[in-house]
């Protein structure tokens, strides 16, 4: 018995510092190719071909109309190995899931992570996840001029919110694809201690539709926890987000917390796993080291997912 336990207590805290697998869903089972011919989207007025959508060094852009001309690297790089930043953050950076949003975040904070992806103080939580890596790559090849050009005009992007977040106790059985999950109409099954994303149309998520919208579904119990470490830092358990994100997290209380408010939960979560495994290393994320200290999984859950349910 005293041998077991010896064993099993360092252990076990060693496993709750490993990024959970969920939080990184795969590529799923291979897709049905498109057919070769023009795509359309209901409500865009353009064609394009099929291989648009899986090719990263164009930004597939449905509504040029929505948004002004990007600067050149947001639409197209020729880097196959990192990509154009639009084609993953969409053309005006409201970004998916498996990325983020890039849109109305400061200038300056863009130019700090992408600077900080180049020298390695901001790695991904977990760094060989494909989009992670690549996101990597693109920081590492693109100039410092581009990425300038790509920060102010995310940055003055206005960014709404694309996540519904709703608590649930099971959720049908969510399968991988794409780098997120989609929800089947398989059995119900509990969700446990997980952040399941999903599309609320696969279709439009696949044509990569800017306008798709997705829903999140959270333990219960969420809101209320994550809107007590907002305030209070639950507290005194940990310092109170709002003091640096600013009351309704959206940003700008201290210079460099970037607002987190309507931007997605698994992302959030995610970087709240790379703060404390040291992935986001570096002085500027010092701060938030300290604040997930005393935090274990259903704290970092939770403040994504209040974070993640208010108005940007
Ligand atoms: C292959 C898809 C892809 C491409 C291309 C890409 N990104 Fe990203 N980006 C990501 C992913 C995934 C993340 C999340 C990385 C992580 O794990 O922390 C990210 C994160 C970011 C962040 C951090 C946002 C935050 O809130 O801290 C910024 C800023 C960013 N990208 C800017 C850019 C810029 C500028 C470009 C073009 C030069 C670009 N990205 C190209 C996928 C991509
Ligand atoms: C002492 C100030 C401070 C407090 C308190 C604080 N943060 Fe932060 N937070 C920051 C700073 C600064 C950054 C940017 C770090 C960087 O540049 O790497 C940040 C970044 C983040 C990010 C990454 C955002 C992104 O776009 O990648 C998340 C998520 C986050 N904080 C969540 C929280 C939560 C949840 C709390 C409360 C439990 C909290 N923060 C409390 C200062 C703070």
């Amino acid at each position: 018995m005293v041998a077991v336990c010896l064993i099993c207590g360092p252990l076990a805290v060693a496993q709750s510092l490993q990024p959970p697998v969920w939080a990184f869903p795969g590529a799923g089972p291979p897709k049905a190719p498109h057919a070769p011919g023009p795509i359309h989207l209901p409500g865009s007025d353009l064609t394009l071909p099929a291989q648009a959508l899986s090719d990263r060094t164009r930004a597939v852009d449905w509504r040029p109309a929505s948004h002004p001309v990007p600067p050149e690297i947001v639409v197209h790089s020729d880097a196959p190995n990192a990509g154009a930043c639009g084609f993953c953050h969409l053309p005006d950076g409201r970004g998916r899931p498996e990325n983020a949003s890039v849109s109305g975040l400061p200038a300056g904070y863009i130019v700090d992570q992408v600077a900080a992806m180049r020298t390695g103080d901001r790695k991904a939580a977990r760094p060989d996840w494909l989009p992670s890596a690549v996101m990597m790559n693109a920081a590492a090849l693109a100039a410092p001029e581009d990425i300038a050009a790509a920060a102010a005009y995310f940055s003055a992007r206005p960014f709404r919110t694309h996540v519904r977040v709703v608590e649930a106790r099971r959720v049908r059985h969510p399968q991988e694809a794409g780098y997120l999950f989609r929800e089947t109409s398989g059995p119900l099954e509990p969700l446990g201690l997980r952040i399941v994303e999903a599309p609320d149309s696969v279709e439009r998520f696949e044509l990569r539709d800017p306008d798709t919208r997705y829903t999140a579904r959270v333990p219960p119990g969420s809101l209320v926890l994550g809107r007590r470490l907002v305030l209070t830092g639950d507290g005194g358990r940990t310092a109170a987000c709002q003091t640096c994100h600013g009351a309704r997290l959206t940003g700008g209380a201290q210079r460099n917390a970037p607002p987190l408010a309507g931007r997605f939960p698994g992302y959030l979560y995610r970087q709240l796993l790379a703060f404390r495994s040291g992935a986001r290393a570096g002085a500027a994320a010092a701060p938030m080291r300290a604040v997930v200290t005393s935090l274990g999984d259903r704290d970092m859950i939770a403040a994504a997912a209040y974070a993640a349910s208010l108005k940007p």
